[in-house]
């Protein structure tokens, strides 16, 4: 009798619980899926001109990725001084991140919008996986999206884009120079070289070079004299036509390569526009941020 009541409480508690659990377990069955969210990172642009560009960017990853937030960020600290001090301002890598996590978002997609995998990239990695390790269990899932240029894949697709978006104003003969970034040392600099390659595969008459990096103008010149190149279309290989499309590109200064073109005879005209303005450029980005299986909150697997 004793055992009875003192048996028949932990029964019905017990009974309680399981009953408890396979509700809990019901309710995660017939719950909508985990909030999903985007986070497109990019160095960043003063440049209004050149917002045309994250413009467009904004509203093809909100077509590819419908009812999910999309939120913004610049790594460039210099840059979101600038633009808020404007007025309008673009947060950082954390600050899109806890504004993603304020909205309910539980999956995040994080994608660069470098061209290739340099340095920014690199500090873009770091600064994703940081703020992960300070706010462990915030979310489920944080995928990395590649940049632009990952693949042979890419490059091909990224040369037909830009070909094809410029043939209606290029004349015959006329060659197309691309100016990337790139940076004076490490990996991008060999990214480039895979490009152009693909490029010039596709069109002999593409050149490639760099402002800052190891690619510079002094060999541009150089072979464009030896292929006999008297016309050119000058246009930026980056996200945005801003700062460096505008003066060091095409600007009136006689340092831009415009203007070292012309003093060399060769007869320039520039497309500025940037990447994200060219639908097939887009399309890229958007394939790397729905095929990203890299989830930064996850160990990597052992073998
Ligand atoms: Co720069």
């Amino acid at each position: 009798m004793l055992r009875t009541s003192r048996s028949l409480p932990v029964l019905l508690l017990t009974l309680m619980l399981l009953a408890l659990g396979a509700c809990a377990h019901k309710q995660v069955a017939t719950d909508k899926p985990a909030g999903e969210g985007v986070l497109l990172v990019a160095f960043g642009t003063s440049v209004p001109e050149a917002m045309e560009s994250m413009h467009a960017v904004d509203a093809a990853f909100k077509a590819a990725f419908p009812n999910e937030p999309v939120v913004w960020a610049y790594t460039s600290q210099i840059i979101r001084k600038k633009i808020a001090e404007q007025g309008r301002p673009v947060g950082g890598i954390s600050e899109g991140l806890a504004k993603l996590a304020a909205q309910g978002v539980r999956v995040v997609r994080v994608q660069s919008l470098h061209v290739m995998a340099g340095q920014e990239f690199s500090a873009l990695e770091r600064a994703v996986l940081l703020d992960v390790k300070k706010h462990p269990g915030r979310f489920e899932a944080v995928f990395l999206g590649r940049p632009l240029l990952e693949s042979r894949e890419d490059a091909n697709a990224l040369a037909q884009a830009v070909l094809a978006d410029v043939r209606p104003m290029r004349a015959k003969g006329e060659a197309l120079v691309l100016m990337g970034h790139g940076q004076e040392q490490g990996r991008a600099g060999l990214t480039l070289e895979g490009a152009r390659a693909v490029f010039r595969d596709t069109d002999r008459n593409v050149f490639m070079a760099t402002v800052e990096g190891a690619r510079g103008f002094e060999e541009l010149l150089a072979e464009l004299k030896t292929s006999k190149v008297k016309k050119v279309i000058l246009e930026p290989l980056m996200l945005v036509a801003g700062d460096h499309a505008r003066n060091d590109l095409a600007g009136e200064e006689e340092d831009s390569w415009a203007s070292r073109l012309a003093r060399a005879g060769i007869t320039t005209r520039a497309n500025l526009k940037g990447l994200g303005q060219i639908a097939g450029a887009r399309d890229i980005l958007i394939r790397h941020a729905k095929e990203s299986t890299d989830d930064l909150t996850r160990e990597p697997r052992k073998q």
